[in-house]
């Protein structure tokens, strides 16, 4: 099992309006991904902009253990030397995705069709998260995984040279499932065609197109067949608009304030919450669109306005699904009510974000009503006092916005695992104008 994340609380003051100019660390399911390829390619790979957190660095760290040399000449770098699409070594001891969903799912798709068996595991809360999702349908290409009851992990893999394609139609709208089945792919015999019930994000389709497989996709649908070989090429990783998100939030609901964020990747599929808060009356621009990697960035700047409640179309849940908790925070600044529905996969992720959420509002004086999958949530008033982010990176930095225009200071608990996705956000926070204290305690 993981190393626990050091034992650290934020103490959050309000603060006056927040500006200036930002730059935000890379993407992190683009950062997995490149890794994981770069690594089955017949040559060396440059990776720049790389997220160098505890998740991505767990995924790098696998790879090492199955033979990939890995340099890190600096941060955001990686130079990967593949070992080619049949070149991975059989790892000595278990394989530690850390808090990783992404890691998890997409190895076991790639250890799936390996030559060896390997075993997978995760911190306590990655522990919690359901895997018969993947081992279903890798189970109808013929590999054979076990896992701990109700399909939780350690999964343990028993490589098998013997997979064949399928035809799937993936019964939730997941990427880490739909990507899990496409790397199995790779090593299958035939064609494999994933159909989504709504597209999500498509970043292990473009990746595998820009290292050279042949693939065809369109949004909910991807199709390629195993026999082919990757090659070599360097991956520029756009900013990751999840952590642009709490800044889009923070700089829209604290009175006077302007940021600028800049080269922020705005993929369509990732997108969801701008459209969202424009309808809630957000004043956002963007800026300078261009490709990077051939991944649509620009620069946004963002200026407070006042918010109100909507109905969150459904429609646009997939391209959200990682920024519930800090609309949430957004919902409780706006006038009036918001409703989310469609929503149940958020019970699913690093903690359980409806339940967590909805006892965090309410401890801070909002009038929330929790559904199965989704919410209702007044707007009001936020008093401070203390929450607690259950572990939760994305719920910890929705809580920190949260104490931006809080009435009194606002301690959040167990943010040690920001670090999994965004581990300078204390001092990024702090450049804006928030006024966010990193307090450790418990000997950690
Ligand atoms: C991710 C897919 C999403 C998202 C996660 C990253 C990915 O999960 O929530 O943070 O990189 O493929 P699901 O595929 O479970 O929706």
């Amino acid at each position: 099992m993981s190393v626990a994340p050091p034992a650290l609380d934020w103490l959050v003051d309000r603060c006056g309006p927040l500006a200036g100019e930002i730059g935000l660390p890379g993407d992190k399911s683009v950062s997995h991904r490149a890794i994981m390829l770069a690594a089955l390619t017949d040559g060396c790979s440059r990776v720049d902009g790389f997220l160098d957190s505890a998740d991505t660095r767990a995924t790098a760290a696998a790879f090492v253990a199955m033979g990939v040399r890995v340099e890190a000449p600096a941060g955001g770098v990686r130079i990967v030397h593949g070992v080619g699409i049949d070149g991975l070594a059989m790892p000595h001891g278990v394989l530690d995705c850390g808090n990783s969903g992404t890691g998890m799912r997409l190895l076991a798709g790639l250890l799936a069709g390996q030559r060896f068996d390997s075993t997978l595991t995760g911190d306590a809360s990655l522990q919690l998260r359901p895997m018969r999702r993947i081992i279903t349908p890798l189970e109808a290409m013929g590999a054979r995984i076990e896992a701990a009851p109700e399909g939780r992990p350690p999964l343990t893999i028993h490589g098998d040279t013997r997979l064949s394609g399928i035809d799937y139609a993936l019964p939730v709208a997941s990427a880490q499932v739909k990507s899990a089945l496409l790397l199995a792919a790779l090593r299958a015999s035939g064609e494999t065609l994933v159909r989504e019930p709504r597209p999500t994000r498509d970043y292990t389709e473009r990746m595998l197109a820009a290292f050279g497989w042949p693939i065809h996709f369109e949004p909910g649908r991807a199709r390629l067949s195993g026999g082919h070989r990757l090659r070599a090429t360097d991956i520029a990783v756009p900013a990751d608009f999840s952590s642009a998100a709490f800044f889009i939030v923070a700089a829209s609901i604290v009175p006077g304030s302007r940021l600028l964020l800049r080269e922020v990747g705005l993929n369509p599929r990732r997108t969801g919450l701008l459209d969202v808060l424009r309808m809630m009356g957000a004043d956002i621009r963007v800026h300078a669109p261009r490709l990077l990697g051939g991944e649509p960035v620009a620069d946004l700047e963002v200026r407070h306005a006042p918010l109100r409640g909507i109905d969150v179309p459904g429609s646009l849940v997939p391209d959200m699904i990682d920024e519930f908790p800090i609309l949430f925070i957004a919902a409780a600044a706006a006038e009036g009510v918001t409703r989310v529905r469609g929503a149940a996969e958020l019970r699913v992720k690093e903690s359980d974000r409806i339940a967590v959420m909805a006892r965090g509002l309410e401890r801070l004086g909002i009038a929330i009503r929790e559904l199965p999958d989704g919410a209702d949530i007044r707007g009001g008033k936020l008093r401070g006092g203390e929450v607690d982010s259950a572990g939760d990176h994305r719920i910890a930095m929705s809580f920190a916005v949260a104490g931006a225009i809080a009435q009194a200071p606002l301690r959040i608990g167990d943010c040690g695992n920001v670090a999994t996705s965004f581990p300078g956000f204390p001092q990024v926070a702090s450049t804006t104008g928030m006024r966010l204290a990193v307090l450790s305690h418990g000997g950690g």
